[in-house]
């Protein structure tokens, strides 16, 4: 990560033609370490990405830890009511302040119990008597970039942001309003291993091509022919109005929308029910999907037996892609496989995703 080569790219590879030419990236992008190290710092460190929810830290104090392009990160919301994000690491020697959600007046190291006011300034320093040159201003935790969105948490590990939150997702919070997520309330959260890159599992999400394939149930519920796709400049939204009447996902009305924004934040909203996914990679091959529920209603039995049938549904197509993932990463590793095409119709998204990409590249490997 820190300090690693840059991966060998031929400059073509970064020419991004038009859905109807292109290929897609080659599969070295895929297995090789030195794109692993890439990615997380010229891409999962210098974009945004959706974190959570504000219903996840709901009184000051509140926290949760979280790993993002392999850092640890706390959210939480301070004692002034705001929503930040600070490295989940102590200026110590490096012990991590928080291992579970919880809540706390100030944050206490859990190796050698240095502490740390809410607004990350270092408060108590236990056993330093004799220490020289030390002054306690100097070891605060350092803050991450954090802003709040229609009660979504996103934050960006740079310092030299390239990229304006507001700019990126334009038109998402304005298409959404009528479903109020600011309103919704966290339900819970299950975190996948998946022996596949994470871009396998990103290019995986952005098409509805392999649903009659690999999700025949799925694809009963949703209207496929009526699959449309829509892509934006650092986003994607694929929508389908429902097929059935009554479902586990609807009373028949309202559309089921999936947004993708570039490179690893999931949104998908349905009515009265929202799902954020996150991409983590852990190494050329693995990566973690981490999945947060969130309802408009939590509380009555009727609505906790909906949201247990969503979540033991939606763990089956998880299930379904995962496999499919995993197959799809021992092909891309095979002697045969280099590089393929898009389906035009079905895969705008994906070859949307690879441009995004490649756009990200482009500016790493400019400014070394
Ligand atoms: S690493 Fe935090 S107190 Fe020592
Ligand atoms: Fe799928």
């Amino acid at each position: 990560m820190k300090n690693s080569p840059n991966p060998s790219i031929d400059v073509r590879d970064l020419n991004h033609p038009p859905v109807e030419r292109a290929e897609t990236i080659p599969s070295d992008w895929y297995i090789k370490d030195e794109f692993h190290h890439a990615d997380r710092e010229a891409v999962l460190s210098r974009n945004w990405q959706c974190v959570g929810h504000v219903s996840r830290v709901p009184n000051p104090g509140d926290a949760y830890p979280i790993i993002v392009a392999g850092n640890p990160v706390l959210i939480l919301r301070d004692d002034e009511n705001r929503i930040c994000a600070y490295y989940n690491v102590c200026r110590h020697r490096g012990g991590p302040l928080m291992a579970n959600a919880g809540s706390a007046r100030f944050l206490k190291c859990l190796y050698h119990g240095w502490t740390y006011r809410l607004d990350g300034s270092l408060r108590g320093v236990p056993h330093f008597n004799g220490a020289e040159l030390f002054d306690k201003s100097d070891f605060g935790l350092k803050s991450i970039r954090c802003q709040v969105r229609s009660g979504l948490i996103w934050i960006n590990l740079s310092d030299d942001l390239n990229s304006e939150l507001d700019d990126i997702i334009a038109g998402i919070e304005t298409r959404i309003r009528d479903v109020e997520i600011e309103n919704f309330k966290f339900a819970g959260e299950v975190t996948y291993d998946v022996k596949a890159n994470w871009k396998v599992y990103v290019d995986n999400y952005l098409e509805g091509y392999h649903i009659p394939h690999v999700h025949p149930e799925l694809c009963d519920l949703l209207s496929f022919q009526d699959y449309k796709t829509e892509c934006h400049e650092w986003y994607s939204l694929q929508y389908s109005p429902f097929r059935k009447q009554e479902s586990i996902y609807s009373d028949g009305s309202g559309q089921s929308c999936y947004y993708f924004v570039y490179p690893n934040s999931m949104l998908n909203i349905l009515p009265g029910r929202m799902q954020l996914n996150r991409v983590e990679p852990v190494s050329a091959g693995k990566c973690k999907v981490i999945f947060e529920y969130y309802y408009d209603d939590i509380s009555s039995p009727a609505a906790r037996k909906k949201y247990q049938e969503d979540m033991a549904y939606s763990d089956k197509v998880q299930q379904e892609d995962i496999e499919i993932c995993e197959r799809v990463q021992e092909g891309l590793g095979s002697k045969v496989y280099d590089r393929g095409r898009f389906s035009p119709e079905l895969e705008e998204a994906v070859h949307h995703f690879q441009g995004c990409l490649k756009k990200s590249y482009l500016r790493y490997f400019n400014e070394q």
